[in-house]
């Protein structure tokens, strides 16, 4: 192992114990110390889920990245691993950065990812980007000798060799393996490059699965490929996006193509797109098939646009969204909080038939850990319902809220007032399906976020908020009159430790 990973190892061992589990989300996953970005090898090993990410263990900002690792059996109560890579190769000096992991016949683990040399050029220029591999037992990887394995080299005519990152495996039908990896042309238009390999080792390029041709956004980062209820599904994470009305609003956020793809040629006919998330802080994704078939991902809940919201004061920065089970529905990319969260569940609060008219708190309806189920109805002959208000994490200073109009099915997120200093972007509104004002949000809430799940999962608001703990109010509002039913969780999870 070399001195670099040594010292981190011991650097986030004895740094991790400044934190307080209480100044950590309960059940999603944050770095174990210092700043996390893109999940990477999300995978299921040795009867475990693991999950690596981008990882700079030394400060809360962006560096020379490194693999954190943690492991959970549910994925919810993570447990920390050691360091699994570090920026120590020629190939990699400048970051190990995002990547994925599969298993391999003989049972050992393998991680491929990309290497930058260096951050910058002597001449302040970018470095290539090549992909790399190290192998391992959960614990402990070593780099292959042969690295990098795929490089510029290999890149097809065109393609840039500075924009060339985040390798996704996957094991084929026949037992070779494949990996989807982003890139642009030489003038910044994004792609997805195929590569295939026999053993996992030695790679060849296959085809351009997937191009832009200018519709979304410029670089493609952080593909990611898999069958879903018999349609083929492309996840990609766009850098620099043009708004096209209320969709792919954040400038960096995450796309989703679904199509059909012919295995023998490689060809990937696109059929729909749609955006990913809709609220303000998810991308990257990545997905794991579990053990009983269900696709899961798991997202950065962050947006490089909006870093700046940090809590100065906090010893770590970035968190892990919520693992979300996919499925399609209609054609559209449904998604819904992991099954396994109703395990995390207690103490429930039930109302129904609830009329609203004005402002309205509900007896034991608070907190900042829950599983929250708002059902809204119209009241039959009341008078017609303007504006519906729910604010959440909320006391006389502040309040994070959701609003929705009726009239026009348009949703709101808003933590202006989340205690935030900052002039980062805060609201986000999107067109839901609601027939005569009726409308489903499912609201989780960890202590420094707020996921929000619209009509069992057909779309998805994601926002970290950075609230004192003391403001778990939650009140509703309504201008005209509408009925609702509510249920309540409170959600309990231990933070996480280390193994
Ligand atoms: C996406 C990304 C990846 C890259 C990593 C570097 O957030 O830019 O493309 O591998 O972050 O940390």
């Amino acid at each position: 192992m070399s001195q670099t990973l040594r010292d981190a190892r011991k650097y986030e061992e004895l740094s991790e114990t400044r934190i307080r589990p209480e100044d950590r989300p309960a059940f999603h996953l944050t770095a174990r110390t210092g700043w996390m970005n893109d999940p990477n090898g999300f995978s299921y090993y040795q009867g475990e889920y693991h999950l690596f990410y981008q990882y700079h263990p030394y400060e809360t900002k962006w560096g020379p990245m490194f693999w954190g690792h943690a492991v959970s059996s549910d994925l919810l109560h993570w447990r920390y691993r050691p360091a699994a890579l570090a920026p120590d190769e020629a190939y990699d000096r400048g970051g190990c950065f995002s990547g994925s992991a599969l298993e391999l016949p003989d049972g050992r683990q393998l991680l491929m990812y990309t290497g930058v040399a260096e951050t910058c050029q002597e001449d302040g220029g970018p470095q290539a980007q090549t992909q790399c591999i190290a192998v391992g037992d959960g614990l402990d990887y070593e780099k292959a000798l042969t690295n990098p394995v795929i490089g510029s080299a290999d890149l097809p005519e065109g393609c840039s060799r500075y924009d060339f990152r985040d390798p996704k495996l996957w094991r084929r039908s026949d037992g070779s393996y494949a990996c989807v990896i982003g890139s642009c042309t030489e003038d910044k238009d994004g792609q997805i490059l195929l590569y295939s390999s026999r053993d996992g080792f030695r790679w060849e390029y296959e085809t351009t699965l997937a191009k832009n041709n200018g519709r979304f956004g410029k670089m493609w980062e952080c593909p990611d490929f898999f069958e879903l209820d018999g349609s083929w599904v492309l996840l990609t994470s766009p850098q620099d996006m043009l708004p096209q009305g209320m969709e792919y609003i954040n400038g960096n956020g995450t796309l989703c193509l679904t199509g059909d793809f012919e295995e023998k040629t490689g060809q990937f006919t696109e059929r729909t797109d749609q955006a990913v998330d809709h609220g303000i802080d998810f991308y990257a994704p990545q997905t794991v098939l579990t053990p009983d078939g269900r696709r899961i991902m798991i997202g950065w809940m962050q947006n490089w646009d909006t870093c700046r919201l940090e809590k100065t004061e906090m010893p770590w920065f970035g968190q892990m969204s919520l693992p979300r089970e996919l499925s399609i529905r209609n054609g559209r990319l449904i998604q819904q909080p992991v099954r396994e969260l109703e395990q995390l569940r207690t103490g429930r609060v039930v109302y129904h038939g609830v009329s609203v008219s004005g402002t309205k708190v509900l007896e034991g309806i608070r907190g900042r850990q829950l599983d929250l189920e708002v059902t809204l109805y119209p009241e039959e002959g009341g008078a017609r319902c303007q504006r519906f208000v729910l604010c959440f994490a909320q006391n006389s200073q502040y309040r994070t809220s959701l609003e929705f109009c009726p009239a026009s099915s348009v949703l709101q997120l808003d933590r202006s007032f989340s205690g935030s200093r900052r002039a980062v972007i805060h609201q986000r509104r999107i067109q839901v399906t609601s027939k005569n004002g009726a409308i489903k949000l499912r609201l989780i809430l960890d202590r420094f976020s707020a996921e929000v799940f619209v009509n069992d999962g057909e779309q998805v608001m994601t926002a970290v908020i950075y609230t004192e703990q003391e403001a778990d109010g939650i009140s509703f509002f309504a201008d005209g009159e509408v009925r609702m039913d509510v249920v309540q969780y409170e959600l309990q999870g231990d933070g996480t430790a280390s193994e």
